[in-house]
């Protein structure tokens, strides 16, 4: 249990929290600021939102301890907040809430919208404000109410402030763990250039504890000879030409390689960019991949482990590769290692590899001439409505059930 320093709606305070206590336990329970509502506990619904260093942010996924020194403003904090007030008085006329659940959350996030946008459209604020769901009244009077506010204000002379006051991105209360002597988290300028420290990718050496938050494992069967899935495994350049949207920056040196993959599951589109290093025992079979990578757009970070082991499958001539993953997401992107989502389009990718495999060595086989079967990007939507609707229908599920 340690002490963390932060202040809340202007009041400083100092309170023992695990470390695995999100912001929005911290607040409610250790303050009794039950404004801040929960629903989904997953990123996904926008009830727990607060300003985090005047930063709108998700305080269900945010843990406490991270927020040494930032300022915390809840729904409470705002009752003397010019523009949360009038946002309140567009909402009561507008008939944008119903149950009031989500309210606290639409509230912080409207506040932004009104701060920093000089005339958004109906679209605009629709986008704007699509990290916050509404279960009962819908969106209609929501943007209605935002939009009336901010016209009025803007009629009134009151110009918005660009980018609502940020003068840095990164983590939510990135910045205030630094000054008080610990390692800040990697920071973007406002014009989205990663600084130069942050844009080099990170030291692929894993720490001595590192853990990673999500494992699973996964076997398939090649119709190749054990000898020949050895050798194959054992030339980066063609194991990354068979995993779809991945590119190498150039040959493999002393077992280490910098690349990227893109990955797209429907509306999300990812590309790390990253590093890794490789280690393989030919007594054994076996190797280990150790990487880590960085998507700009998401400010998304991973950092995993692949292990593999090659061994005689029970048909002659054909072999088993016996994998086992272990990630850890950091960023916008982590929500999903939780839902179980990136297990599943791993095991979708993991499919698409094995297919160009037998197809590239297939090729090397026969002797074709040519240039063997080049892997495309990874496009996840064909399967967008049997596993990414199941799995966000079962998170919004979550949040109704619980609510
Ligand atoms: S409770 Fe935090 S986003 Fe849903
Ligand atoms: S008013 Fe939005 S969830 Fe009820």
């Amino acid at each position: 249990m340690n002490t963390i320093n932060l202040t809340i709606n202007g009041r400083a305070t100092s309170a023992p929290c695990e470390p695995r206590t999100h912001l929005a336990d911290f607040i409610r329970e250790t303050h009794d600021l039950t404004g801040t509502h929960i629903g989904c506990e997953h990123g996904v619904c926008g009830a727990c939102t607060v300003l985090i260093d005047g930063v709108p942010a998700r305080s269900c996924i945010t843990f406490a301890a991270a927020c040494e020194g930032a300022s915390v403003t809840t729904v409470e904090g705002l009752d003397e907040d010019e523009i949360t007030a009038e946002l309140r008085v567009a909402f009561s006329r507008e008939h944008a809430l119903q149950c009031g659940y989500c309210t606290p959350g639409m509230l912080v996030s409207a506040r932004d919208v009104v701060l920093r946008m000089e005339a958004p459209t109906e679209q605009d604020i629709r986008v704007a404000m699509s990290g916050n769901l509404c279960r009962c009244t819908g969106y209609v009077g929501i943007v209605k109410a935002v939009q009336a506010v901010v016209a009025d204000r803007r009629a009134r002379g009151i110009q918005p402030i660009p980018d609502g006051g940020r003068t840095r991105l990164g983590p939510a209360g990135s910045g205030n763990a630094a000054e008080r002597g610990a390692a800040p988290a990697p920071a973007t300028t406002m014009n989205g250039a990663i600084s130069a420290s942050a844009a080099r990718p990170a030291s692929v050496a894993q720490a001595e504890n590192w853990k990673p938050q999500t494992t699973f494992e996964q076997s398939f069967t090649v119709a190749h000879p054990v000898d020949v899935v050895w050798g194959f495994f054992g030339r980066v350049e063609e194991v990354a030409a068979c995993l779809p949207g991945a590119s190498l920056n150039g040959p493999a040196r002393d077992g280490h390689v910098e690349g990227q993959i893109k990955v797209k599951v429907g509306p999300i589109s990812a590309e790390f960019h990253g590093a890794a290093d490789i280690t393989r025992d030919e007594a054994t079979r076996t190797g280990v991949i150790d990487g880590v990578g960085k998507d700009r757009r998401s400010n998304s970070t991973t950092r995993g482990q692949i292990r593999y082991a090659v061994r005689q499958a029970e048909t002659p001539g054909e072999t088993r590769v016996d994998l086992t993953v272990g990630f850890t997401l950091s960023g916008m992107l982590a929500q999903f290692s939780r839902s179980g989502l990136v297990q599943d389009v791993a095991n979708r990718l993991i499919a698409v590899f094995v297919q160009n495999l037998e197809a590239r060595l297939a090729h090397q086989m026969r002797g074709d001439a040519g240039p063997p079967p080049a892997a495309g990007e990874f496009d996840a939507g064909s399967f967008l409505s049997s596993v990414f609707l199941g799995q966000l229908k079962r998170l919004v599920g979550r949040f109704f059930r619980r609510n």
